[in-house]
């Protein structure tokens, strides 16, 4: 594997520990379903992104679940958080969106599937910290845009959609501005229920 991944380190780092390029995800210690899922996802051109497509479109199944497993086992230091320019009242609206969400227009709190903590749900939820703001909200504009697409159905879809561009801005200046966890590993699979269906976090008994 040390070999194979250094196809993939110049953009995510050692150990996919991430790097100085703020578009270029970190990968370590995510959940190797959810690693699974988004490799899936640009091999099929459901996640748009053409260097990932380019790279994946001929490898098999097998060596996406050997890379998803590879970077999910991985355990680097996170980064330091970068310096915030977004104001007090940014900050807070993101707060008050990723910890309650919003009743009123439908918005779930993040905290909801992503943990109290912030650090994801086996197999298929990923942690939101050690991510920078400009990675985040490119996500969910690829969402609210259909660049990006997951198995149905689609809650990001859902949750990106409800968002403004103020919104985006928000969430993501709030969660790249928090501290590290002192475990960043994501919580075992079923350890809390979602408050609707994602089809890729498949629950016991809950028909989408
Ligand atoms: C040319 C730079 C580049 C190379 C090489 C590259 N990646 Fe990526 N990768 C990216 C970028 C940029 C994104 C985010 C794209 C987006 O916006 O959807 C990404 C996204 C990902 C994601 C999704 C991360 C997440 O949190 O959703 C995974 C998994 C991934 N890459 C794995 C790999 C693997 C495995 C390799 C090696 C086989 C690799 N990448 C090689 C640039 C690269
Ligand atoms: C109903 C459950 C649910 C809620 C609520 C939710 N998420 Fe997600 N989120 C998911 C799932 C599932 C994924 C993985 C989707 C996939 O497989 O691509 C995800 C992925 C993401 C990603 C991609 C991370 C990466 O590494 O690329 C971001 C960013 C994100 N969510 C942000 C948010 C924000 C911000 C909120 C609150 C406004 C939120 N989510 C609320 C379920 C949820």
């Amino acid at each position: 594997m040390a070999d194979r991944v250094q196809a993939c380190t110049p953009c995510h780092g050692e150990q996919g520990k991430g790097t100085n390029d703020p578009y270029f995800p970190r990968l370590a210690g995510k959940p190797a379903g959810y690693l699974h899922n988004q490799l899936e996802a640009f091999k099929s051109g459901r996640r748009k992104y053409p260097p990932m497509n380019y790279l994946l479109a001929f490898l098999t199944d097998d060596y996406l679940r050997q890379f998803a497993a590879y970077f999910a086992d991985q355990r680097p230091a996170l980064p330091e958080k970068p310096p915030t320019d977004a104001s007090a009242a940014v900050l807070d609206h993101g707060h008050a969106l990723v910890t309650q969400g919003d009743l009123d227009r439908s918005i779930p709190a993040c905290v909801s599937c992503h943990g109290g903590s912030l650090t994801g749900q086996e197999p298929g939820i990923p942690g939101l910290l050690g991510l920078r703001a400009s990675y985040i909200s490119a996500q969910l504009g690829g969402w609210r845009y259909g660049t990006r697409t997951a198995t149905a159905p689609d809650c990001m879809q859902l949750v990106a959609g409800r968002l403004t561009e103020d919104d985006v801005r928000a969430v993501a200046a709030y969660l790249a501005n928090q501290a590290q966890p002192a475990d960043p590993a994501p919580s075992a699979a079923g350890s809390y229920s979602l408050p609707f269906a994602c089809g890729s976090q498949p629950e016991k008994g809950r028909t989408p």
